[in-house]
């Protein structure tokens, strides 16, 4: 089953539109987070917003605060600021309960069960509570549907799966418990180059049933996935906007995400670029 590439940024900011005032609304919505581990600031005023359909971007070089803003959402790190999901507060919550909201979290690590089955590792991220941000049964028919080859590879060992298939396993589990939100962080990170396509076609499948927040180094990917993204640049949100406007500016990508003309990404961001780039609507300065 192949999918169109999800290209649906139906909630562009500064452009929503009255008729569809409620699907405008952002579905994750954080504000002014601050992270501080042993007296160091992490994060010193992230703001996020990531639409009710289709994927989010959230971008920055490494050490920018990405993987410390997901886990700050999830509450897996103190932090202050707001955090709203669908209306619920949950800044002030611990991360048994923001999971109960309704998020699936796929860790950088995938954090699989390498010496565990397919079947194995899907089982034991049924959630399934009554109460649950996902109550009900677990919805197996989503995942075997949207990853056939997660059934067909039931008794496999997970360790033994390809990079790509391991990635479905960490996003098939996150779509078992009916979640409102799915965040993926960098899970293309030291794929080869044909397994970071596979990965792009299980995030598009994934995204047509449940919103994306990703986070990801892999412009190219970014581009072809996500209508909108959040940058950071040393732990604050430098920038918020389109997707496709941001990379079409050289100069603000350079300037926010590091990519000069002699990365190796330059050459697919020039390809992309119209002559006359558009500037950037959506500027927050700290
Ligand atoms: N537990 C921690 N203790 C100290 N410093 C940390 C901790 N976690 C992250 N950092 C630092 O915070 C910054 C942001 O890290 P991270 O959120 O992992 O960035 P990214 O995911 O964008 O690469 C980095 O400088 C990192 O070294
Ligand atoms: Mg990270």
């Amino acid at each position: 089953m192949t999918s169109s590439p999800l290209s649906s940024p139906s909630s562009v900011p500064s452009s929503s539109s009255s008729s569809q005032s409620s699907a405008a609304e952002p579905l994750l919505s954080v504000r002014d987070l601050r992270v501080v581990i042993d007296g160091l600031h992490i994060l010193h005023g992230v703001d996020l917003d990531v639409a009710p359909a289709g994927v989010t971007a959230l971008l920055g070089r490494n050490g920018a605060g990405k993987t410390t803003t997901v886990k700050a959402v999830m509450g897996l790190v103190p932090r202050t600021g707001r955090i709203r999901l669908a209306g619920a507060e949950l800044s002030s919550l611990p991360a048994h309960l923001v999971v109960r909201h309704g998020i699936g979290y796929a860790p950088e690590d995938r954090g699989i069960f390498a010496g565990l089955t397919v079947a194995e590792n899907l089982r034991l991220a049924e959630r399934g509570a009554p109460g649950g941000g996902g109550a009900g049964e677990p919805d197996y028919a989503l995942v075997h549907e949207l990853f056939p080859e997660l059934k067909q590879r039931a008794g496999q060992l997970a360790g033994t799966l390809s990079g790509g298939q391991q990635q479905m396993v960490a996003i098939g589990r996150t779509l078992l418990n009916r979640n409102r939100l799915i965040i993926a962080d960098e899970p293309t990170k030291g794929l080869a180059p044909k397994i970071v396509a596979e990965v792009a076609e299980v995030l598009a499948r994934a995204a047509e049933a449940v919103p994306v927040l990703l986070v990801e180094q892999n412009l190219a990917l970014v581009r072809r996935l996500a209508g909108t993204c959040a940058v950071l640049v040393d732990g604050r949100t430098a920038h918020r906007g389109d997707t496709a406007e941001l990379l079409a500016d050289e100069e603000a990508a350079r300037r926010l995400l590091g990519v000069g003309s002699r990365h190796p990404l330059a050459g697919g961001l020039r390809s992309a670029a119209s002559p006359a780039a558009p500037a950037i609507t959506a500027e927050v300065k700290p």
